[in-house]
C-alpha cells in the first residue's frame, strides 16, 4: 500500500472516501464538522436520526454527501472522548482501514490522524497509524492454494495533519512507520512459516538475503565453528534432530567505526518439541513460533537499516530445532558452555536458555554498548503477564527504565519482573555449576536469572516475548512484537524521536 501525508479540509478533498470520526455520544470532531457545514447538515441530521451513536468499533458508510468532491463518507466511531487514548487511537485506524478495504474505495484520506490523543504529537498519531495501517491489511496466505482476494483492495492512503508546519514531521513519522511496519512484516512472515520449511538452514538464508539487500555483514558460524569456540550448551540442543545448528551473525554499521554497537539476540528454536522432556500434544503445533526472537531481532535491523540508522549494531541468531531424537540430550546430562560453566540439563525443555547463554557469552566479542536478547523463553511469563506485556529483566536500571518507555510510546509495553540474587540458589544443581530449571516458581524470573549468569560483562536487558509473539485461537498468528518497542528503543538512541 502507498501512503502519503497532506493538509487541507475534509470538504476539498477529491478522494474515493474521506474518514473523519465521531465521538460517543454524537459529538463531531473538528473534520466532522467541517464537512457538516459544507453539506449544510448532512452529517448532523444522519447522526440525529440515530445512525451513529460515536461507539468504539462503529462505522457508516455515506454515499454523495453534498457539498465534497470525494465519492463517499466513512464515519468512525471514536468511543467517548474523555477515554480516547493510545489503545482506542489504534482500534479507530484498524477499524477505518478495515472498512475501506471491504468498500469499493481505492484510496481514503483519512482525518482521524488530527484528533488529539493524551499526551502524544501528531508525529507520533502518524507513526501509529501507518503501523497500524498495515498491520490490517497483513495477510499470510502463501500456502493456501485459492486466496481470498480482496475484491477491490485499498492502494493508498493519505493522512491529514492539521497544519502545514506539522508536514514535514509527519512524513519522518511516516517514513518511520513504514520501516517499523516492514520490519514487522518480516518477522510475522519467518515466524508463520511452519517449521518443515523455516528450519535453521531457512532462517540463515534468510538472514543472508536479507542482509545482501541492506549492506549489511552476515555471516554464519556451522557446527565445527561452535565447537571450536566451545559452544556445547548450544549445540547440545540440536543432537536430537536432524537439522543442523546455526549461529547467524549480522553486523550493521550507520554509526562511527569506534561506536560501541548495541547487540540483539534472539532466540531461534524453529521447533520446540521439547526433546526427550516432550511436551505434551495439544497446541504442540505453536512451538512453530518458537523462533519469534530471532524473527523479531531480523525484523529490527531491517527497519534500522531501511532508515539508515546512525547506530552499530550487531544481531545474533542461535538457531536449532529441538527434537526427541536418538542423540537427544537426556535428562541429567551436563554441558560445559562457552564461558566454562558448566549446566546439569535436568528438563530438555528448557532449551531456550541453553542456546542463549552461549550466544550471549559470544556477545562480549563485540565489546557491546548494550545487549538484548528476546526470547519466547517460558510459559511462566504468560501466566504472570497474559498476552499484553512483554516480560522485562535487567542488570541495569537505566536501561529498564529506556526499554520501558519505549515500549510505552510503540504501544508496544513491557514491565519489569525482578532479577534478584535471591532466586539465584533455585538453579543449584548438585553435580554442575548450575541446573537448567529452577523448579515450579517463579519460572520466568529463574530463566532469566539463569542468562543473568553469562551477561555480567556488559548493560543487559531480556525480553521474554513468550505471551506477546504471537496469538492462538482464530486469528493465529504472529504479532511481529517486539519490533515496535525495538525501534522506539533504537530510534531514541539515534536521536530521531524527539
Ligand atoms: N518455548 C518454551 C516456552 C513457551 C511455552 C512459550 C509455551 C510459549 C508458550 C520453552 O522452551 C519451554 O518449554 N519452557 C519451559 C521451561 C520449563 C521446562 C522450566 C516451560 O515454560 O514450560
Ligand atoms: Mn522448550
Ligand atoms: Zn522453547
Amino acid at each position: 500500500m502507498e501512503f502519503s501525508i497532506k493538509s487541507g479540509s475534509p470538504e476539498k478533498q477529491r478522494s474515493a472516501c474521506v474518514v473523519v470520526g465521531i465521538f460517543e455520544p454524537r459529538k463531531l470532531t473538528l473534520a466532522a464538522e467541517l464537512l457538516d457545514n459544507a453539506a449544510r447538515n448532512h452529517l448532523s441530521d444522519i447522526i440525529r436520526r440515530g445512525d451513529m451513536e460515536g461507539k468504539a468499533g462503529s462505522t457508516l458508510l455515506l454515499h454523495n454527501v453534498p457539498g465534497t468532491l470525494c465519492d463517499r463518507v466513512l464515519l468512525v466511531g471514536l468511543g467517548k472522548e474523555k477515554e480516547f487514548g493510545d489503545k482506542e487511537y489504534g482500534d479507530a485506524i484498524r477499524c477505518a482501514v478495515r472498512t475501506l478495504n471491504e468498500t469499493g474505495a481505492f484510496d481514503g484520506t483519512v482525518f482521524l490522524t488530527e484528533t488529539s490523543v493524551r499526551k502524544r504529537s501528531g508525529a507520533w498519531r502518524v507513526r501509529q497509524a501507518s503501523i497500524a495501517a498495515q498491520e490490517t491489511v497483513y495477510r499470510f496466505d502463501q500456502f493456501k492454494s485459492k486466496k481470498d482476494k480482496v475484491r477491490r483492495p485499498l492502494r493508498k492512503l493519505t493522512f491529514v495533519v492539521d497544519r502545514r508546519n506539522e508536514l514535514s514531521a509527519a512524513e519522518e513519522a511516516l517514513n518511520q512507520g513504514q520501516a517499523i511496519a516492514d520490519g514487522m512484516s518480516l518477522a510475522k512472515d519467518l515466524a508463520n512459516l511452519p517449521g518443515n520449511v523455516c528450519t535453521p538452514s531457512y532462517l540463515a538464508e534468510a538472514a543472508q538475503k536479507m542482509a545482501a539487500e541492506h549492506k549489511i555483514d552476515c555471516q554464519i558460524l556451522e557446527r565445527e565453528e561452535m565447537a571450536t569456540l566451545g559452544m556445547h550448551s548450544l549445540l547440545s540442543v540440536a543432537k536430537g534432530s536432524r537439522q543442523a545448528p546455526k549461529l547467524i551473525v549480522l553486523q550493521y554499521k550507520g554509526g562511527k567505526a569506534d561506536d560501541r554497537p548495541i547487540v540483539l539476540v534472539g532466540k531461534g528454536i524453529t521447533f520446540d518439541s521439547g526433546g526427550i522432556s516432550l511436551k505434551p500434544a495439544p497446541d504442540m503445533d505453536e512451538m512453530k513460533y518458537d523462533m519469534c526472537g530471532a524473527a523479531s531481532v531480523l525484523g529490527t535491523l531491517k527497519a534500522a537499516a531501511l532508515l539508515k540508522l546512525p547506530l552499530n549494531l550487531t544481531v545474533l541468531v542461535p538457531t536449532a530445532e529441538n527434537m526427541p531424537g536418538g542423540g537427544a540430550s537426556r535428562p541429567g546430562d551436563i554441558v560445559t558452555s562457552m564461558s566454562g560453566q558448566t549446566i546439569e540439563i535436568l528438563n530438555t525443555d528448557a532449551e531456550g536458555r541453553l542456546i542463549l547463554c552461549d550466544a550471549l557469552t559470544y556477545a562480549a566479542r563485540f565489546d557491546p554498548d548494550t545487549v538484548i536478547d528476546v526470547a519466547t523463553l517460558t510459559g511462566a511469563c504468560v501466566i504472570a503477564l497474559g498476552h499484553v506485556a512483554t516480560g522485562l529483566f535487567a542488570n541495569n536500571d537505566t536501561l529498564a527504565r529506556e526499554l520501558v518507555h519505549a515500549g510505552d510510546e510503540a504501544h508496544d509495553r513491557a514491565w519489569q519482573m525482578p532479577l534478584w540474587d535471591d532466586y539465584q540458589e533455585l538453579l543449584k544443581s548438585p553435580f554442575a555449576d548450575m541446573a537448567n530449571v529452577g523448579g515450579r516458581w517463579g519460572g520466568s524470573i529463574t530463566a532469566a536469572c539463569f542468562l543473568a549468569r553469562f551477561t555480567r560483562k556488559y548493560i543487559w536487558a531480556h525480553l521474554d516475548i513468550a505471551g506477546t509473539a504471537w496469538k492462538s485461537g482464530t486469528d493465529k498468528g504472529a504479532t511481529g512484537r517486539p519490533v515496535p518497542l525495538l525501534m522506539h528503543f533504537l530510534l531514541k538512541r539515534a536521536g530521531k524521536l524527539t
